[in-house]
């Protein structure tokens, strides 16, 4: 995979799964643009790229207010004067039950999670129309495909974005725009260090055939991928990420005799 002269937008870049990718394309030689709300980390990590000899833009905004939006993508312009790739990692999480759960805390995750994503990827694929060409690649979560507790809200936000992932790949295919969207199961963020407790990772465990959480470097791994020329064919694919969550069903360790 080679990002030369390709100008790539990471939202979400000051943390966790999108700090990782902005490393990750930064190290295959691309440009990075990387956006989040929060100030001081996306500039700590902008400089660290830099530092590092690598193209990198520090952006400050809120991916559910559609003026940030709109200036994110016109400071990207500035940038490098062309988009090639988005990837929209910026999202929060929630563990409440339907019970527990307020209009309130509804409709933040719900305009974060998925009024972000369509903010972003209508924006992104306006500024790639005319070029032909781009890759949008947005964040689902097993959550978005299976049930679980205490995701009423989130799983609900993340269900949104598969459905938009598949419906923007359908219409922007004409256009040479692929959309495809990342399905990671439990990855092992400032977000899951927060929110997992000991219970919830036990709990967690038990269901990976890998038997353990994934790193945000595996997830880029697969994100680079996607963000890449060379996955011209792969289109509205929403691609677990997830040591084997999704594919198992009950897990029985230790039955492969030793060697
Ligand atoms: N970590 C996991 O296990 C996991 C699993 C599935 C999906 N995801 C998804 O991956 C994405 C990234 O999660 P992470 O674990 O890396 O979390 P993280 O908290 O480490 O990083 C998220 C980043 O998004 C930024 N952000 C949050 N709201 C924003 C907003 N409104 N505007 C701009 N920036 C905003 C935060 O400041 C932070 O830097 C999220 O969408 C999350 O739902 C994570």
């Amino acid at each position: 995979m080679n990002f030369e002269n390709r100008c790539i937008l990471v939202t979400g870049g000051a943390s966790g799964i999108g700090l990782s990718i902005t490393q990750k394309v930064a190290t295959l030689g691309g440009q990075v643009a990387l956006a989040d709300q929060n100030e001081d980390g996306v500039r700590a990590a902008a400089d660290a790229l830099r530092n590092a000899g690598h193209s990198a833009m520090p952006i400050t905004a809120d991916v559910s207010n559609p003026g940030d939006v709109e200036k994110m993508f016109n400071a990207v312009s500035e940038f490098r004067g062309r988009l090639d790739g988005l990837a929209h990692c910026a999202g929060i999480g929630v563990e409440k039950t339907i019970l527990e759960t307020s209009l309130e805390d509804w409709d933040r995750i719900i305009g974060i999670n998925l009024t972000g994503t369509f903010l972003c990827s209508k924006t992104a694929a306006e500024t790639m129309a005319p070029q032909g060409y781009g890759r949008i690649l947005l964040m689902g979560s097993a959550a978005g495909e299976r049930g679980g507790t205490g995701r009423s809200a989130y799983g609900a936000s993340k269900g949104g974005v598969h459905a938009l992932t598949r419906t923007l790949a359908t219409e922007l295919a004409e256009l040479g725009i692929t959309v495809n969207a990342m399905a990671p199961g439990a990855i092992e963020t400032a977000l899951v260090k927060k929110m997992h407790d000991a219970e919830t990772r036990e709990a967690y465990c038990a269901r990976i055939a890998a038997n353990r959480y994934g790193s945000p470097a595996e997830v880029a791994n697969v994100a680079a991928f996607l963000l890449s020329a060379e996955s011209a064919y792969v289109n509205g694919v929403v691609m677990p990420i997830d040591g084997g969550f999704m594919s198992s069903g009950v897990i029985k360790r230790g039955m492969n005799p030793r060697r």
